[in-house]
């Protein structure tokens, strides 16, 4: 029997270790893609993994009338919505197209949920939502503060968005996963995060740094107030976030009545940016070449998760430790300079 899930971003980052996830727990996920931030050789790789081709639908998501027609064949059991574009700095820069593009999609797929009778939705959203926290952990009552950025308001919005088209009394169970900072790579090695040139995100900056491709890590700030002055997050590994997303939907399969709710993924373990520099140096035998710098402007000092609400009903747990998340990427860089 088939158990069709609708993937969007499914070829990206976190959305490819969630294919490869849900097909190891029995689903059958269909990739909706683009290609805008990812490669084709992405699908193959799934298979290469698990055995089983996904699905792959070419095209924009956003693009609703486009997406009825596609999937008219198939029974749908619900839709796990990633496609999104997510550099917080360019989202500074061109707020129209993270508009256009975050909310846009997300728009799209309630209507295509609406049209299809599908019911079921996980959403991406991140901690960024809880901006600087008042009080650490984060639970998922903290406030949610105005986003430094164009893109982290995306996020704030499409929740409202999905939120208001719960209360309109429309048939929906939606579950939006707030992310913390996503990490690592599959054990294989075999599909990982392909930042599109210089990297924004501290890992894989440092596993570039680390093979040459860029001179110097910069540590942005050593004046917060944390115990070795670096700024401190909450690091899961994205295979441990993949397998959260196999959990949700089995969630929301399982439910009877209209839903929605907000759940934080994450360790609930906070590291300092020279904790995750200094365990990767440990747990690959290498040195890295970095120094101190000025602080990036709009960081957040400190934030890591409450995990206890989606132990509580979603049965979740990450599993795995900041060693293998960095040993995990730094096999990925390893295989992709090769
Ligand atoms: P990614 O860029 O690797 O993956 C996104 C995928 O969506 C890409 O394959 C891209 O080609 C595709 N895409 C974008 N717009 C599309 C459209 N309109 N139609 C079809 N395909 C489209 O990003 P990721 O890191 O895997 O992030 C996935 C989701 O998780 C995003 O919504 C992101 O905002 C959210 N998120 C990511 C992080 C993180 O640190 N990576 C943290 C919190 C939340
Ligand atoms: C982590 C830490 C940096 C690079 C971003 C988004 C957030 C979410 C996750 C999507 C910070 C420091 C980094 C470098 C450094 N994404 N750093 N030198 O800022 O927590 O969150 O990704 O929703 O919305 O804002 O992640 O990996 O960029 O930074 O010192 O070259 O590493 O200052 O303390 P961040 P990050």
């Amino acid at each position: 029997m088939t158990n069709f899930i609708l993937v969007t971003g499914g070829a990206g980052y976190i959305g490819s270790h969630t294919c490869v996830e849900l097909i190891n727990s029995g689903y059958d996920p269909i990739i909706v893609d683009n290609f805008s931030n990812s490669e084709r050789f992405v699908v193959d790789r799934i298979k290469e993994i698990t055995g089983k081709q996904p699905i792959l639908l070419e095209g924009d998501c956003g693009n609703v009338d486009w997406l009825i027609k596609v999937t008219k064949d198939y029974k749908i059991n619900g839709c796990i919505h990633f496609a999104a574009y997510k550099a917080v700095g360019e989202s500074a820069k061109e707020p129209l197209t993270y508009f256009e593009n975050n909310i846009g999609s997300t728009i799209s797929i309630l209507k295509w949920m609406e049209a299809t009778g599908c019911e079921n939705l996980v959403f991406s959203s991140s901690c960024t939502v809880y901006g600087q926290p008042d009080k650490l952990p984060v639970t998922e009552k903290s406030p949610k503060k105005t986003a430094e950025s164009p893109y982290g308001r995306t996020k704030q919005m499409c929740e409202d968005i999905i939120e208001d088209y719960y209360k309109s009394g429309k048939n929906i169970k939606a579950l939006a996963l707030r992310y913390f900072n996503p990490i690592g790579a599959h054990p294989s090695a075999l599909i990982g995060e392909l930042p599109l040139g210089v990297p924004n995100n501290l890992v894989p900056f440092i596993t570039q740094t680390a093979a040459g491709i860029r001179e110097k890590l910069i540590v942005f700030g050593n004046d917060y107030n944390t115990e070795d002055g670096t700024c401190i997050r909450d690091y899961i590994h994205v295979v441990d976030l993949a397998k959260a997303h196999v959990s949700a939907i089995q969630y929301l399969i399982n439910k009877k009545e209209n839903l929605v709710d907000y759940i934080n993924v994450g360790t609930g373990t906070g590291n300092s940016v020279l904790d995750v520099i200094k365990t990767f140096e440990k747990v690959n035998k290498l040195q890295l070449n970095y120094s101190i710098g000025e602080r990036r402007p709009g960081d957040v000092e400190k934030v890591y998760a409450e995990a206890s609400y989606i132990n509580k009903t979603l049965g979740w747990k990450a599993s795995k430790s900041l060693d293998e998340a960095l040993q995990d990427a730094w096999r990925w860089q390893k295989k992709l300079i090769n």
